[in-house]
């Protein structure tokens, strides 16, 4: 059965490697593409999405949605992701947007759904998803799971507490965390384990495949290592959301209770995740903690690989 699907964004290197992956998964019916922004400005983040759909050929809406998070301006990640997003990684224009604002979307597939029948993934600053809920918490009761990418139970990587999409829209992560239906969460902890280094490029190097294969290569081969991982190559994050969906086999985890710090000071953005209950309080969420490394990148190559 394929999972009525509404893939959240802001594209994004691995955004992109993520919509690709599920737009090549028979498991995922996506119905929706809402973007914000985040990993650069949200005309950029619009283009790459519009883009990123565009070259598979399949014609799924793409809506633009926040361009500042709920609190405050966002914060770009130009260092990782490059000025245009896509790490200098050029692609055809896509379609236009569709009309309209991602939240107002959002809500509009929802409302049309039967009862816990929608999976929403979060890959970006979560903005769009939570504006869609507080204006409208009852269609809390259509969404079958929520899977972000989002958060640390240790340390960060925007700042020594908080993992980018989380530090970006604390209090839009906040509002996630307290609605009460199904939550998956691939932390940083989780995504250190899809850790691509330059000869888990070279062997995906050798397959063949259609233009999306060749962009996602070059994304890859763009990326610079990062300095959290020795320089030895970078966590390969978002594509972990989508593929918990695809294959939970290559996936152990845990029930875990979560809240954000939405303070002022240092710890802004941090999720506070409890994996033990040492609060005593109820879980919120499930908790992604081990990657079958190899298991992912194969299931990643061979989906990618097949598109046009
Ligand atoms: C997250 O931040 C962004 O830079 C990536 O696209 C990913 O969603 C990782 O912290
Ligand atoms: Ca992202």
């Amino acid at each position: 059965m394929s999972r009525t699907t509404i893939i959240d964004c802001d594209p994004g290197t691995d955004d992109a490697i993520a919509l690709w992956l599920a737009l090549a998964s028979p498991e995922l019916d996506v119905r929706l593409v809402t973007v914000a922004g985040g990993n650069v400005g949200l005309a950029a983040t619009t283009a790459n999405a519009r883009a990123v759909v565009g070259l598979t050929g399949r014609a799924i809406p793409v809506v633009a949605g926040a361009e500042r998070s709920l609190m405050a301006p966002f914060r770009f990640e130009t260092a990782v992701h490059g000025q245009d997003g896509l790490g200098g990684v050029l692609l055809p224009e896509g379609p236009p947007l569709a009309p309209g604002i991602a939240a107002d979307a959002i809500r509009d597939l929802l409302r049309g759904a039967s009862p816990a029948s929608v999976t929403l993934i979060g890959l970006g600053p979560v903005t769009n998803l939570a504006l869609a809920f507080a204006t409208e918490p009852a269609l809390v009761d259509r969404v079958a799971e929520i899977v972000l990418m989002s958060g640390a139970w240790s340390e960060g990587n925007i700042t020594p507490a908080a993992e980018f999409n989380a530090w970006n829209d604390p209090e839009a992560l906040s509002i996630l965390l307290g609605l009460g239906c199904p939550l998956t969460m691939a932390t940083l902890d989780l995504t250190a384990q899809a850790f691509v280094t330059p000869e888990v490029v070279a062997a995906m190097e050798g397959r063949p495949g259609g233009a999306c294969w060749r962009a996602a290569l070059a994304i890859l081969r763009a990326l610079p290592p990062s300095r959290r991982m020795s320089f030895r190559g970078y966590p390969l994050h978002d594509p972990c959301a989508v593929a918990w969906l695809l294959a939970p086999r290559l996936f152990k985890g845990r029930e875990a209770q979560a809240e954000v710090d939405c303070g002022p000071g240092p710890g802004r953005g941090r999720t506070v995740i409890d994996r033990w209950q040492r609060l005593g309080r109820p879980p919120n969420l499930k908790l992604l903690e081990r990657l079958d490394a190899p298991g992912f990148f194969e299931l990643l190559a061979e989906r990618i690989a097949a598109l046009p």
